[in-house]
């Protein structure tokens, strides 16, 4: 198929809900679409992609949860032929988010410092559906809230699962966890919502370190699943601080190559890394841990690996993402009809939110994605730590909690 090619009337809204972006792979045949909750797929047969399409949203529509989808930005139905400037149609439909007060059925303890929370519907209701790399926030409190990547298995529709790490230097979110939330407590959930989906590859290199393993544990369980060829080098401080190592041991020891600091030293990247798959869509690398283990998967990858081929999931902001001069600039919101001046010291979203606009936030920092905005004009200066660079340089997006603009007035669809 070519970019000239019509493509199919797409299904306008299918439970409420639409699958919201279709775009060409740059420089390549093949089209990604990318569904509402995160997830993504690439197809060469324009057909295979009509029939995700179709079939794509029943499958994860959260229908049947309880609680109540909160008002979040509204996400662009962009169909583009390749860049930017072709991008046709932008249609926008509300996106909504669940928010459920769940209660903790188990916490359990999964290693040094780790607990891992079993959350259920007080009515055992069927909770919404996810997909390997989703998160969760939980709502601690009204100044508390924190993400957690799921660990569970997606299948299981009835809890979700997460593991929270101890951080004795953290800003509390952990140490509420660890201390305050106990079996049987009630805990608001959003999500779950999905920045770092699973794409298809024919082949996977796994890295996690410590605590960055929850998010790789689903997928693993996916891609093992489908048959695809994968390994996992997990690194800790000891084999006592690595949470399910034993699991991940006694299924796949042929896959899985356990690293303990005290013992072994750390990841030795050059050697994991040592084999770039030809392409993009033939070996994928997922990183999801500390951030110098993230810096150096960064910089390994970027020396010999395909572009487009590393997926990281950062909870904290990248180094020095939020740096840089901070110059006074306007929004115009064309939802609200509103155009405000944004002062060098406040961002954005403290502006729209005075203004009355209501934009869901979560992290404050640029890592949740969860006030991602759709950009319809002038250039942001983005200082988010979840968009990929290619994301970024599209400039049809933005997080409006941390970044800001090149231009001296940005149009928002808000
Ligand atoms: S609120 Fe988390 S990225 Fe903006």
């Amino acid at each position: 198929m070519r970019s000239d090619e019509a493509i199919p009337e797409g299904p306008p809204m299918l439970d409420g809900r639409r699958v919201f972006r279709i775009h060409w792979v740059l420089g390549t045949d093949r089209l990604r679409a990318v569904c509402h909750c995160g997830s993504e797929r690439v197809f060469e047969d324009p057909i295979e992609l009509w029939e995700w399409l179709l079939g794509h949203p029943a499958d994860h529509d959260g229908g049947g949860a309880e609680g109540t989808p909160a008002a979040a930005p509204r996400e662009p139905a962009l169909v583009s032929a390749g860049d930017r400037e072709e991008s046709a149609e932008m249609v926008t439909e509300p996106h909504t988010e669940h928010e459920l007060d769940l209660v903790v059925e188990k916490k359990e303890s999964m290693a040094e410092g780790v607990v891992q929370l079993t959350l259920r519907s007080p009515d055992g209701a069927e909770l919404p559906a996810w997909e390997p790399g989703a998160h969760i926030d939980l709502v601690l409190d009204d100044e508390l809230t924190r993400q957690y990547s799921l660990c569970g298995d997606p299948a299981e529709r009835s809890v979700l699962q997460i593991a929270v790490l101890r951080e004795p230097d953290g800003r509390g979110g952990s140490a509420h966890v660890h201390d305050l939330l106990h079996v049987g407590d009630t805990v608001r959930v959003r999500g779950p919502r999905n920045h770092f989906p699973l794409r298809p590859a024919s082949r996977y290199v796994f890295i996690a370190g410590g605590i960055g393993i929850t998010p790789i544990l689903p997928m693993i369980e996916q891609v093992e699943a489908a048959g695809a060829e994968w390994t996992l080098a997990y690194g800790g401080r000891t084999r006592g601080s690595m949470a399910f190592r034993d699991r991940l041991q006694r299924a796949y020891p042929s896959k899985v190559v356990i690293h303990p600091a005290d013992e072994t030293g750390l990841l030795d990247l050059a050697e994991i890394l040592a084999d770039p798959g030809a392409s993009a869509e033939d070996a994928l690398v997922y990183c999801c841990g500390p951030e110098p283990l993230l810096l150096a998967v960064e910089a390994q990858c970027a020396a010999a690996w395909p572009h487009g081929a590393l997926n990281i999931e950062r909870f904290a902001p990248r180094a020095g993402a939020t740096d840089g001069p901070r110059e006074a600039f306007e929004v115009e919101l064309t939802r609200s009809g509103l155009t405000l001046p944004v002062p060098a010291e406040r961002s954005v979203l403290e502006v729209v939110e005075e203004a009355g606009v209501q934009v869901l936030t979560s992290c404050q920092e640029g890592t949740c994605g969860t006030c991602e905005t759709a950009v319809l004009d002038g250039v942001p200066d983005h200082r988010d730590s979840v968009l990929t660079d290619d994301e970024q340089a599209a400039n049809d997006t933005m997080m409006i909690c941390v970044s800001r603009s090149c231009s001296a007035r940005l149009v928002l669809d808000l």
